[in-house]
């Protein structure tokens, strides 16, 4: 009996998490083929021909993809040589794109975040709605780890009681190479790139989350956010930070705050800790690499996982496999909605503006974040390590 046929999936953007993706829906995904790569710089292109399938073309740019495999605008889904995209570009280029890829009838795994603002968020939203037919799922990696997975289970369960504080952190190893100075351009700022994890989970375990048919429990009422470039004062000058604080607080009293680095020496580390009225839970209270322990002179000691492509290496397979599963299957639920991302977004830009602004911000009654009075919009207070002082530069 001939095997069934496999899900077709291009990778647009092999940088450092598309190549993830690749090898992941090239290896580690067995309903899918990884038929395309598609990136302009051309040590990707010399990566992809050196690390995956002879079978998989590689194109410098998304027309030549979409012309090779005969995808026409507003097409059913399987009606071309593909049937999905992994979208992994800077995230500047991701609403675009993305919109591009639905308008083909093509299934998208879209990283996260969405756009680097509302507009492109928006834009995305409406394209989805537009195409039904579609599925468009937002790679926010940790909603498919098994720990975060096992403590949402346990608050779903009411074991933790009435859920009303989480605390979290994500932190990067220190880059001395400091390219998130540039990344920052395209990125959206460290609340948009990094806080949109933290975010989206605190949302998940605090029941605000509208998939699947739960009933939000409450909204976002006012936020606060602050930084301070420890490393790099210039990133200032783009309104973005290498350490920041957020606080977010809802309608009904609840709450969840984080912190956001680029400067740890030890690692990545992300902590997520779930306050109940029956007790606490906390994901990744030590960030080790395994459970190996070293006694030496140094005392007793464990390795740290270096980045997240370590601690979350299990989770970016179980990604790849359910997009395949929904894709195949409409009838199963998105685990990640596009509603979803967008209140994360919303939260995050926020916390953006505060953090610019050095002034709390309040959501209207769409639930879009309120320009503070008196703000320009343009000035900005960072502190850095070499001022001393408020930095006010002009963005
Ligand atoms: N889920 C996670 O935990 C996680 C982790 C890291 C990064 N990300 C996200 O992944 C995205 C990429 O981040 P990165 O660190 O890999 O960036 P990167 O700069 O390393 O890679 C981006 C790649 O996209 C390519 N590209 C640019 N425009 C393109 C286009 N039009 N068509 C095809 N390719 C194009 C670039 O040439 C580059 O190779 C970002 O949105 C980031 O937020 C997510």
């Amino acid at each position: 009996m001939a095997s069934p046929a496999k899900f077709r999936v291009a990778a647009i953007g092999v940088g450092r998490q598309g190549k993830v993706h690749a090898l992941n829906f090239a290896f580690s995904t067995p309903k899918a083929d990884l038929v395309a790569v598609v990136d302009p710089n051309e040590a990707a292109q010399d990566w992809a021909r050196a690390n995956l399938p002879a079978a998989t073309k590689v194109f410098g740019g998304v027309e030549e993809l979409y012309a090779h495999f005969g995808c026409q605008r507003g097409a059913p889904p399987g009606s071309a040589g593909l049937d999905a995209a992994c979208i992994s570009t800077e995230t500047s280029y991701h609403a675009a794109l993305c919109v591009q890829a639905i308008d083909f009838g093509l299934h998208v795994l879209l990283e996260k975040p969405v756009s680097i603002d509302i507009e492109g968020h928006v834009q995305v939203v409406e394209a989805a709605k537009r195409r039904p037919d579609v599925r468009v799922l937002v790679a926010l990696s940790r909603r498919f780890d098994p720990t975060y997975r096992n403590a949402r289970q346990r608050v779903k369960a009411g074991q933790m009681g009435d859920v009303h504080l989480i605390r979290s952190a994500t932190v990067d190893q220190y880059d001395d190479r400091g390219w998130f100075v540039p990344y920052s351009l395209k990125s959206g700022g460290i609340f948009v790139d990094c806080a949109i994890h933290d975010i989206d989970i605190a949302r998940w375990f605090l029941g605000l989350s509208n998939a699947q048919g739960e009933v939000p429990r409450s909204r976002p009422y006012r936020v606060t956010a602050s930084g301070y470039n420890a490393r790099h004062p210039e990133l200032a000058q783009y309104g973005d930070a290498d350490n920041a604080l957020g606080t977010v607080l809802l309608e009904d009293g609840r709450s969840f705050y984080f912190h956001l680095g680029r400067t740890a020496v030890h690692g990545h580390e992300c902590v997520a800790e779930i306050y109940g009225t029956q007790g606490r839970l906390v994901v990744n209270a030590n960030p080790r690499l395994d459970r190996l322990d070293i006694l030496d002179s140094h005392g007793v000691r464990s390795e740290s996982t270096p980045s997240y492509w370590e601690r979350f290496k299990d989770a970016f397979v179980v990604e790849a496999r359910e997009f395949v599963d929904c894709c195949l299957d409409p009838s199963l639920p998105l685990p990640v909605t596009l509603e979803d991302a967008f209140e994360a977004a919303r939260i995050a830009t926020a916390l953006t503006i505060s953090l610019r602004s050095g002034q709390p911000v309040y959501f209207d009654d769409k639930g879009d974040p309120i320009r503070p009075k008196g703000w320009d919009g343009t000035s900005c207070k960072i502190p850095s390590k070499d001022d001393g002082y408020v930095n006010t530069a002009k963005l």
